[in-house]
């Protein structure tokens, strides 16, 4: 076999890996979850799960992923045999589905973005109505999703280092100078105070089951977890590298960026008197109609904020392509270039369906109807393979881990490149979470979700 590359030390691989973390997840998403599930609580609530659950699962996939320095369906049939591969099947078809949806959304980014460059967005009257009408407008989302997707191939067909790697090092460290120069710029505005109370102080009565299941949701979304990623990227590490500082790392940077996300965008959101809770459109809705209030600044602040938050998708969509790349060039011995090409367009032609979804087709727009509401295909998609099938991916690794890897080896896997772990606290807790509290939560949590989603149970 050809050599497979690897991530050039410790530096590289966690430049890739909080890369593939860090993404609309944080930016998009966080914000607006924690602006519909009640604030500080949910920010608290979503804290825990990072620690007790994200944190040690990320462990188990990366330690998967350097044992065997295999893909996902590679490192789970190696160890395993032939059933477990099932599972890394599970995460491979997971990752093309989520990353057809998520580049769509990455497309809305790019054209914000490009919008806000060329000043159409500040132009704009009504941003709410620019919003629902981009999104269902086709005609020009078709070339930004199909631009992010071929720019994401191109950087992934030169490899793990060249190209990974190099791209991550970059784009990272500007996200970061970013995030924190906006953030000095929101805490200047009139009002930014309540919005960091909202953001920081808990309200505990908010806590519901909704809270717990849509803030552990969010930490398997964020962490890209559940889904073979970090077995993927784990695939690459070498084995003089510390597994457990190295996904400490990338837990603790994916989670302050989300925490800097919010920090941003709740003082600028009340600053401007609207409400935390406008869902989705929360980026994309209130964030211009701020930034266009600010003056001959708005559209330079305005494009800053658009490109991060491609920058972020970048290094997340790069992720999630390489689980399928990795899998076809291991297992069928295809050139690079070749895999890379013919999954990227696969994947473009696979969102599709809820590109269109958004209003421009009403099929594909009312597609199902579940939960007392209508959903588009784009919904379903994130239904199936982030909301259920992250936590339900993340359970079945920890049930592997569990019953056919061994606890033993796991823990030999670890002391690899890290000497005090044998019979350290860090040891006895990942394998307490790893091994009997995630199973048992993750479990709970998948039946109760399912039964809730599509059955219309609610068991709380
Ligand atoms: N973690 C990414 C985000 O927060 O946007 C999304 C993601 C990337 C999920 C890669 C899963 C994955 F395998």
């Amino acid at each position: 076999m050809a050599s497979r590359g690897n991530f050039s030390g410790r530096i590289g691989f966690i430049a890739a890996a909080a890369g593939s973390a860090v993404g609309l997840g944080n930016i998009w998403r966080f914000p607006y979850e924690t602006g519909e599930n009640g604030g500080a609580a949910f920010l608290l609530i979503y804290l825990i799960c990072m620690v007790l659950i994200g944190f040690p699962v990320m462990v188990g996939e990366i330690s998967i992923g350097r044992n065997t320095q295999l893909n996902a369906f590679g490192a789970y049939k190696k160890i395993g045999g032939a059933k477990w591969g099932l599972l890394g099947y599970w995460g491979i078809l997971s990752a093309v589905m989520f990353l057809s949806v998520y580049n769509v959304i990455a497309g809305w980014a790019f054209a914000y973005f490009v919008q806000m460059v060329n000043g159409t967005l500040s132009a704009t009257k009504n941003f709410g109505e620019h919003f629902t009408s981009q999104i269902a407008d086709v005609s020009d989302l078709f070339f930004y999703s199909l631009g992010f997707m071929v720019i994401t191939a191109v950087i992934v067909s030169r490899g793990i280092k060249k190209g990974i790697e190099s791209a991550s090092r970059i784009l990272m460290p500007a996200l970061f100078i970013m995030l924190l120069g906006l953030i000095g710029y929101s805490f200047t505005l009139d009002n930014a105070m309540e919005g960091v109370k909202y953001y920081l102080i808990p309200d505990l009565s908010e806590i519901t089951f909704a809270t717990v299941y849509n803030a552990l949701g969010q930490a398997f979304f964020s962490l890209s977890l559940g889904m073979a990623a970090l077995v993927t990227y784990g695939s690459y590490i070498s084995k003089k590298e510390n597994i457990v500082t190295s996904a400490a790392l990338v837990t603790v940077t994916d989670t302050t960026v989300a925490f800097l996300a919010g920090l941003l965008i709740f003082p600028l959101v009340f600053s401007q008197g609207l409400s935390p809770s406008e869902g989705p459109g929360l980026v994309f809705v209130v964030l211009p109609g701020i930034f266009a209030g600010l003056g001959t600044l708005g559209p330079i602040i305005g494009a800053a904020f658009f490109l991060l938050l491609c920058f972020a998708a970048l290094t997340s969509t790069i992720s999630l392509l390489e689980i399928p790349v990795t899998f076809l060039v291991d297992e069928k011995g295809y050139s690079r270039t070749k895999v890379v090409i013919f999954t990227a367009l696969l994947v473009f032609l696979i969102g599709i369906p809820s590109m269109l979804s958004q209003g421009a087709v009403d099929y594909f727009s009312n597609f199902a109807h579940y939960e007392g509401i209508t959903k588009t295909v784009l919904d379903v998609v994130f239904d199936i393979f982030s909301d259920v099938g992250l936590p339900l991916g993340g359970f079945l690794m920890t049930i592997f881990i569990a019953t056919k890897w061994k606890t033993a080896n796991f823990n030999k896997e670890l002391a690899i490149g890290n000497e005090g772990y044998m019979g350290s606290f860090m040891q006895k807790y990942l394998n307490f979470a790893l091994t009997i509290f995630a199973p048992i939560f993750l479990g709970l949590m998948f039946i109760i979700t399912v039964l809730k989603k599509f059955f219309g149970v609610n068991l709380f």
